[in-house]
């Protein structure tokens, strides 16, 4: 696991789209896999204009999101769907045929779960896969207890997910599951970047440097794959 310290929000924002801008280089058609959250929208911010600037493109990318709440339609601006839209997708060329994310209102969720899995190996596998963490130490909504060799799957969101949650909600309208990546989902990804930022993440940050493999802190199964890079920081004044 590699760990790289940014000096602020802009930095960690910058590094996290040349992570991804050199894994196009290498590889234009590359598998990415996209994490929603407060973290990465300065990354998409990022990678919007590039590219803008022509500096960039996606027109040969497929994308997989980690996850989705359940019961939320695309429509709704709390969905992941429209996150994507208004951060990332509605602003590039990446194909919308090529972009995925689980379907929350699905009538058979057991089974968009396992067509998910099915679409994630037929485009190849991921290459490179952005996640942020949770408080709780959840990647993806993979919360604590969830299974090591997990696929995509539906999951109950836990108190403290949905308090974290909870800003973007009215609060009678949170949703109490999701349908997620598992952890084995996304640790068949060939490289990983972890990326998290802020006070409320210096807890979970402290956990997983320990190194310490356990169930109780999903993230910590990271420590069994090769090619992770942990991109964090801590406001500076006047951030945040
Ligand atoms: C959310 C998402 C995760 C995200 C995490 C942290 O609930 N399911 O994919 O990484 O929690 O979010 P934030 O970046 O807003 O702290």
């Amino acid at each position: 696991m590699r760990w790289i310290k940014v000096k602020d929000y802009e930095e960690l924002s910058e590094k996290a789209a040349e992570i991804l801008m050199k894994q196009l280089e290498s590889k234009p058609d590359s598998v990415i896999g996209l994490a929603t959250g407060g973290t990465p929208i300065g990354m998409y911010r990022q990678l919007v204009s590039r590219f803008k600037r022509e500096e960039i493109s996606f027109a040969r990318v497929t994308a997989f999101n980690l996850d989705e709440y359940i019961g939320l339609g695309k429509e709704q601006p709390e969905s992941f769907y429209s996150y994507m839209e208004h951060h990332f997708f509605g602003h590039v060329d990446i194909p919308v045929a090529s972009r995925h994310i689980p379907d929350g209102m699905a009538e058979n969720l057991e089974g968009a779960c396992e067509a998910y899995e099915s679409s994630i190996e037929a485009s190849g596998g991921i290459d490179l896969q952005v996640v942020g963490i949770g408080q709780n130490g959840h990647i993806g909504f993979n919360e604590p207890g969830t299974s090591f060799q997990s696929r995509t799957h539906v999951t109950e969101l836990s108190a403290s997910t949905r308090r974290a949650n909870a800003k973007y909600f009215d609060v009678k309208e949170m949703p109490e599951q999701a349908i997620t990546m598992g952890l084995q989902t996304i640790m068949k990804a060939r490289s990983i970047v972890l990326l998290a930022y802020g006070h409320e993440k210096r807890d979970a940050l402290a956990q997983l440097r320990t190194g310490k493999i356990t169930g109780s802190f999903p993230a910590s199964c990271l420590h069994e794959h090769p090619n992770v890079t942990v991109l964090y920081g801590e406001e500076s004044e006047g951030e945040g």
